[in-house]
């Protein structure tokens, strides 16, 4: 302690103008110094600004919500990457105005949902989600397909954001609906991030494994019912076919080999079918390529 009268310590309204002024010289450098550096503001090289559709389709999710039961964010933590995919770059957020991170998983993470379905598999996951998980409590959205754009809205948005677009692109949103747009707006989502699974096979040494469990009742009856979990909603509930996927009965024959059937259902097709060694054992998917067999077999001997 000094008991030296004119040290700074004694005078009070001296020392708090030093003291708010230096916060504030702190603050300005820290904080708005690194809003005008460029390389603050980070972009992927293969990042592009949002058409009119994928932007009519990302304001109807602000609009709807959808952030309040789903996260667009993978942290960087082994839990989150092996489930979604690679974690989330500051250089995929160039054109989001606002973030849409969300802070909230009811659902699981959207931020690598681009690429990861088809089409068709978001038309009829969002006209009912519970005909592909019974149990989940997300809304219908089947009013989405009834629904025009709100093209004065997007066009406009398009202008503020500085997005390009064409006279063309703006006509061609009055044949679209909001189910249209919102799909396009899922299937961008993350994709200019390289898509990669964490948990996967090797092709090398599976294709020409034998299915450990061949003609085992016990194993195809496992893998009954986790068909019946999983794969039914695209493959149809006896392995028919629906309109995301062909039936299990056209894709397998006896030309298919068990190992290829195991490589594709765990490693999953891009865009087409999901991964599935991140969610299950391989002996899980033996199972699964067992019941396959059977279902297989029993439309053969049926024809
Ligand atoms: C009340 C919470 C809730 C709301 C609101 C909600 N969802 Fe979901 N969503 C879920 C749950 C739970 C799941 C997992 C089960 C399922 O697929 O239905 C899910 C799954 C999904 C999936 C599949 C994810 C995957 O990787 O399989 C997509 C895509 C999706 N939601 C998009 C949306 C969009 C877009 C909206 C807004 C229009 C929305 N959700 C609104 C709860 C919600
Ligand atoms: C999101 C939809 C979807 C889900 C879920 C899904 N699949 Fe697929 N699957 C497809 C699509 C699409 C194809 C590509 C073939 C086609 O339908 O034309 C395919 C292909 C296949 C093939 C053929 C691969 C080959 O080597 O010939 C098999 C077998 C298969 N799926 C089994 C399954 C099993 C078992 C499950 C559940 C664990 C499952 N699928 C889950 C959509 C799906």
């Amino acid at each position: 302690m000094s008991d030296n009268k004119n040290s700074i310590y004694s005078k009070s309204v001296v020392f708090t103008v030093v003291v708010a002024v230096a916060v504030i010289i702190g603050s300005v450098i820290t904080a708005f110094v690194p809003l005008a550096m460029k390389d603050m503001h980070p972009k992927l090289d293969n990042l592009k600004p949002y058409t009119a559709l994928q932007l009519a389709g990302r304001d109807l999710y602000q609009k709807e919500g959808c952030f309040n039961c789903h996260t667009q964010t993978v942290r960087p933590l082994k839990a989150d990457v092996l489930r979604y995919g690679e974690y989330s770059k500051a250089g995929e957020n160039y054109y989001e105005h606002p973030f849409l991170w969300g802070s909230k998983r009811t659902g699981p993470d959207l931020a690598r949902i681009g690429g990861k379905y088809s089409d068709q598999w978001h038309i009829d996951h969002f006209n009912n989600p519970q005909a592909f998980y019974p149990l989940s409590n997300m809304p219908k959205y089947d009013w989405l397909a009834s629904k025009p754009i709100d093209i004065e809205q997007t066009k406009r948005g398009m202008d503020v954001l500085g997005f390009p677009y064409t006279q063309e692109d703006i006509e061609a949103l009055k044949s679209r609906t909001q189910l249209d747009a919102m799909v396009a707006y899922m299937q961008v989502v993350g994709s200019a991030v390289e898509r990669k699974n964490y948990v996967a096979v090797l092709p090398e040494d599976y294709e020409n494994a034998q299915n450990p469990f061949k003609d085992d009742a016990a194993s195809a009856e496992k893998g009954r019912v986790l068909y019946e979990a999983n794969c039914f909603f695209c493959h149809g509930v006896n392995g028919e076919g629906t309109n995301i996927a062909s039936g299990i009965t056209d894709l397998v024959d006896e030309y298919t080999s068990d190992g290829q059937i195991f490589v594709d259902v765990a490693n999953g097709l891009p865009g087409m079918m999901p991964e599935h060694i991140n969610i299950m054992t391989k002996n899980d998917i033996w199972d699964l390529v067992s019941y396959c067999r059977m279902l297989a077999a029993k439309q053969q001997a049926s024809n």
